[in-house]
């Protein structure tokens, strides 16, 4: 048994008479207390309802006798003892056991044989509790972890799907767009040399369709990851796709920019201000039926916010969190992210009043899992 330290010994008086409603207030003080003792390790016990130091002094050192010397057993003060140590009420004390040793004691004062069923009881209930707690927080910390581990994943997975848009939008534009520029060159050189107007009629359809094609390549790369994003960052890129969206949708569309210049941001914040961006705005085009849309972009001391606001018909926000709410992953997608960054997310939106999407971003680094979030940026 290794040495334990009591700091506290447990006493509870009660009455000569065995009474039911007795045992029960004792099960709550007990439950009461040990609430704010959750945290107990092998040196510490745990208080429980204690008298004055003083008049528990003698029988704490029994109880510290008791719990550094093994093998543990129950001990009762006589009559006897009452006398000879001043102070000291007769009662029966018994060890707390849990893990590998005695935590504490449970003393009851009163006649040993009257008193020694509530010890027993009482000790009994606090063991319980403290397993029940063991359990408990045994279960949380896995939680956790897990919650932890699906963080970095989440991060990873963002990271490479990222990255790999970077990808295809760069190969889109310089090998697909470089390609397709030079068919369209080609079947325009080629228009010319023809004799016959029908066949030359037909090659320039054919030119037409690659200049089609050719935006619609552009468009993709674009969607996919703007270079402007990556080359002269969220203000520029933001300030372009809004312009685009307009034209696209027809929707007026009204952008602020406060407090911020063209100055640039960690790569992940700038990107997740984007995607959020782009996913708030096409909800807008596929759900809001709005007439006018409004983005904030401002960066107030420690953070960047960006609002959206429509004035459409909005929509009941507890669909978010209901049943089929796995539907819902455009606006998951969003808080997701924003999590990552430790940021904060609003919806406040409600049936025929619009939407507004609040997105507020720490500048300063915060969590464990944004360690790796940026990296394949
Ligand atoms: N701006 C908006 N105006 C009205 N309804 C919206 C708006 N944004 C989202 N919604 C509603 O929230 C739902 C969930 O959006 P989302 O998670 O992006 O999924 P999805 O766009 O694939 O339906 C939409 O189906 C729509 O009913
Ligand atoms: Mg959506």
């Amino acid at each position: 048994m290794p040495q334990q330290k009591i700091t506290h010994l447990c006493l509870v008086k009660i009455t000569m008479e065995l009474d039911p409603r007795f045992a029960q207030s004792l099960v709550d003080i007990v439950a009461a207390e040990l609430n704010k003792n959750v945290n107990i390790t092998n040196n510490h016990g745990v208080i429980i309802a204690s008298f004055s130091k003083e008049r528990v002094s003698h029988i704490h050192e029994a109880a510290a006798r008791m719990l550094t010397s093994g093998p543990i057993r129950e001990f009762s003060v006589t009559t006897n003892d009452e006398s000879r140590l001043k102070g000291v009420r007769q009662g029966f004390n018994v060890p707390i056991m849990f893990g590998d040793g005695c935590v504490g004691v449970i003393g009851v004062t009163g006649v040993p044989d009257t008193a020694a069923p509530y010890a027993r009881l009482a000790a009994k209930f606090v063991e319980a509790a403290l397993e029940s707690n063991a359990r408990q927080e045994k279960l949380v910390r896995a939680l956790k972890e897990k919650e932890e581990l699906q963080s970095i994943l989440l991060n990873k997975i963002i990271s490479v799907q990222e990255e790999e848009r970077k990808k295809i939008s760069r190969e889109l534009h310089d090998e697909t767009s470089q390609a397709l520029t030079s068919i369209i060159v080609g079947l325009r050189v080629l228009s010319e040399h023809v004799q016959s107007e029908g066949e030359r009629e037909k090659i320039l359809e054919m030119r037409d369709l690659a200049v089609k094609t050719l935006e619609d390549v552009h468009h993709l790369a674009v969607q996919l990851r703007p270079a402007l994003l990556d080359d002269l960052g969220l203000v520029a890129a933001t300030q372009k796709y809004i312009e685009n969206y307009s034209r696209q949708y027809n929707i007026p569309l009204e952008l602020n920019v406060l407090n911020l210049s063209r100055e640039r941001f960690r790569p992940e914040i700038e990107i997740t201000l984007y995607r959020i961006l782009q996913e708030a705005l096409t909800n807008i085009a596929k759900h809001a039926s709005a007439t006018q849309v409004m983005v904030t972009l401002k960066k107030q001391r420690t953070k960047l916010i960006l609002i959206i606001k429509d004035n459409g018909m909005g929509f009941n926000a507890d669909i978010l969190s209901g049943v089929g709410s796995d539907t819902c992953l455009g606006i998951h997608g969003m808080h997701e992210r924003i999590a990552l960054l430790s940021g904060e997310f609003y919806i406040d939106s409600a049936e025929g009043e619009g939407t507004v999407i609040t997105v507020e971003i720490p500048l300063k680094r915060h969590k464990k899992a944004e360690s790796g979030l940026g990296q394949a940026h």
